[in-house]
């Protein structure tokens, strides 16, 4: 940990621990860290804040185990808020003559439970839903159910897809085609002409304008989707050509996801804003312009352009949207759309905490007892052990060379047969503990030299938890996206350990080797010394897009417990639902095992070792019954020996997907 010697003299604070972790940038007023050295979670102006290891108490006290992810309803509400707010307040400023409206990517977070309590807080905004796929708009068309709400139709589109839109316009919704490949028009004006029933229609455009971030590759001329300005004038003379000009109403673009730097969205509001107003020339019925998703999460809390924030506000974002439209459309003298975007991260990210527990740890520890190695007879212990005790602010640099020579020396002479097991043992804790002086020696130096710039890393622990990467964050494995990864107590304590998190899963991607800096990466997380017997809990925030359904069942560990959470003015908090995670038979079936079967041939087993004495009657019953328990049970650990130091639970396990009023009942 980069902390100087006057630092480690001070008695360290809460505002130290904000710091070390940036939990007050990144966590938006939704999260800081309370007076006793918790974090909090801030659901509403007028609720108290929620500790965030008092819930995960209770919850255990429940019989609900980490892993858990808690789900924040009201925080889904206040985004959904903060977002039309910041648009409301643009078009107030700007005096623009259309209105805005959300419309929630249900890709970015599908799970029913998310996707009801949206429409739910989004019905007095007019909350619409957009699908890319077929079944996304089977969802779209069961939950949005009035007019005002748009549906926008994104993606590859067969005729299914193309007759479900167009009948569901006759249920009351406002579904809208958005054509993203020229070939789709075809397939439309082919339904639309079996049906006797007019499309509404949107075009997505393909713009020359390009992301900035990691997910770049939305838009630009090689983008998967959009018509380019040729196919634009070809699709307005197919509508003609077939009467249906009159039902093209939106203009579609995205730039792809997280977008880091607000440049990159000036230019491409810029250039779709022009396409709109030529396109309104040919179009008149034109009269929506769907801005796509893109608005950030400045998961570190740096605002910059870094690929883990945003150097813009929500604000700005909203004030630049209105502002380059309207100023367009004043241009050419052309009235103002209304706007749809698609904000799907930035409204859901917030929402959701995975908190996990700490197995335990490894690391090189740090060791002062070497008395064995003064005076060794084998040379290169001996010369390792000088090393480390001459060693100086001086000579720093000289000692980390000749340690690793003496070290290598040493292990060679193991692989000879010359230095005994004892010798090898002795020369790794020697190289360990002068590798740990001469970090310490580093922290204070202003100009620390290149080589020694990796040691601290080196010499960081293994954090093993409780955890599936593949499963709760796969994009830290697939893209290396960061999130803010840090314990939820003890933050009133100074941190000693530096740490690396290495997952459940025998993979050796299954780990979290880089953390949210403010000025860059770090590659360890600051955490405390394991205290015995007593759990230490992790919280991995701003989860709530993308992870769940990109998450996988690598080592079939299955879905987390979800608990949503609402807060009150009086009490605190409320359990609303609880969707347990998966059982181990659940993720079995997923991959086509029967429970039945596996169960059937482990019986048969143990009869036929049971029958050649291999196995006592009461062994076989405790086997079978510790089998079917497993079956049953969480696919995450739950063993006895983390048990025993836990609350006995209360009450019994709940039940799945149960609301608070089912609870009482
Ligand atoms: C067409 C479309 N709209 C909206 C989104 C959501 O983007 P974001 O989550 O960045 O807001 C996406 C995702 O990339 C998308 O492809």
């Amino acid at each position: 940990m980069a902390e100087n010697k006057n630092d480690r003299l001070r008695a360290w604070t809460i505002e130290d621990a904000a710091d070390t972790y940036q939990i007050n940038n990144w966590g938006r007023g939704f999260f800081s860290i309370d007076e006793n050295g918790d974090v909090q979670c801030h659901l509403r102006d007028t609720a108290p804040p929620l500790s965030l290891p008092q819930i995960v108490d209770d919850l255990r006290r429940r019989g609900i185990h980490p892993p858990v992810l808690l789900r924040f309803s009201d925080i889904l509400d206040r985004r959904i808020h903060e977002i039309h707010g910041a648009f409301a307040e643009a078009i107030t400023t700007e005096s623009y003559q259309g209105r805005y409206q959300p419309v929630y990517p249900i890709k970015v977070n599908q799970q029913r439970d998310v996707v009801e309590e949206l429409i739910d807080f989004g019905a007095d905004v007019g909350l619409g839903l957009e699908a890319g796929s077929k079944p996304e708009l089977l969802i779209s068309l069961a939950y949005v159910e009035d007019d005002s709400s748009l549906i926008v139709c994104n993606g590859y589109k067969d005729e299914g897809y193309v007759e479900t839109a167009l009948l569901g316009q006759q249920l009351g919704r406002h579904p809208i085609l958005v054509i993203d490949r020229f070939e789709e028009i075809e397939t439309i004006v082919r339904v639309s002409q079996r049906l006797e029933k007019k499309p509404n229609l949107g075009v997505r455009v393909r713009l020359h304008a390009r992301g900035a971030g990691k997910w770049n590759e939305s838009t630009g001329v090689r983008s998967k989707f959009g018509l380019t300005a040729d196919e634009i004038m070809r699709l307005v003379e197919e509508l003609r050509r077939h009467d249906m000009l009159e039902c093209l109403e939106l203009l579609h673009f995205h730039i792809g996801s997280q977008i880091t730097a607000i440049r990159a969205i000036k230019f491409a509001l810029r250039e779709a804003a022009r396409l709109y107003v030529e396109l309104k020339k040919l179009c008149p019925s034109l009269s929506w312009i769907d801005v796509g998703g893109g608005l950030g999460v400045d998961y570190d809390g740096s605002k910059t352009n870094f690929h883990s924030s945003t150097n813009y506000t929500l604000q700005e974002y909203a004030n630049d949207v209105v502002w380059t439209i309207g100023s367009v459309c004043d241009d050419a003298k052309v009235p103002h759309p209304n706007i749809v975007s698609e904000s799907g991260r930035a409204l859901v990210a917030h929402h959701a905490v995975l908190v996990f527990d700490v197995l335990g740890r490894s690391g090189p520890n740090e060791d002062t007892d070497f008395a064995a190695a003064a005076g060794h007879s084998v040379t290169p212990i001996r010369a390792l052990y000088d090393t480390y005790s001459g060693l100086s602010r001086k000579n720093v640099l000289e000692a980390y060379h000749d340690a690793v020579v003496f070290k290598d020396e040493a292990l060679s002479l193991f692989d000879h047969g010359i230095v005994d097991l004892e010798g090898r043992a002795l020369t790794e804790r020697l190289f360990w503990a002068t590798c740990w002086r001469i970090a310490r020696i580093v922290r204070e130096l202003d100009n620390v030299p290149e080589e020694l710039q990796g040691l601290e890393r080196s010499l960081s622990d293994t954090l093993y938890c409780n955890f599936s990467v593949f499963q709760s964050i796969p994009d830290h494995w697939a893209v290396k996206q960061l999130f803010p990864i840090m314990p939820i107590h003890r933050l009133r304590e100074r941190p000693r350990r530096s740490t690396i998190l290495a997952d459940l899963t025998c993979d050796s991607d299954g780990k979290v080797d880089e953390f949210i800096d403010f000025h860059d990466v770090k590659y360890s997380l600051e955490v405390h010394d394991p205290e015995p017997g007593k759990p230490y809990y992790l919280a991995a925030f701003l989860v709530g897009a993308y992870q769940e359904t990109l998450g996988d069942l690598h080592n079939l560990f299955g879905d987390t417990h979800v608990v949503h959470i609402a807060g009150h003015e009086k009490h605190g908090y409320s359990v609303e639902r609880y969707v347990e995670g998966n059982t181990v038979s659940e993720v079995l079936d997923a991959v086509r095992y029967d429970r039945r079967d596996v169960l059937r041939r482990v019986r048969s087993s143990a009869e036929r070792a049971a029958r050649r004495g291999d196995l006592s009657l009461e062994d076989s019953a405790r086997l079978l019954r510790r089998y079917e328990e497993g079956l049953a049970g969480y696919t995450y650990l739950t063993g006895p020996d983390r048990a025993q130091s836990e609350p006995e639970p209360e009450t019994g396990p709940m039940l799945r997907a149960s609301t608070s009023a089912e609870l009482e009942a």
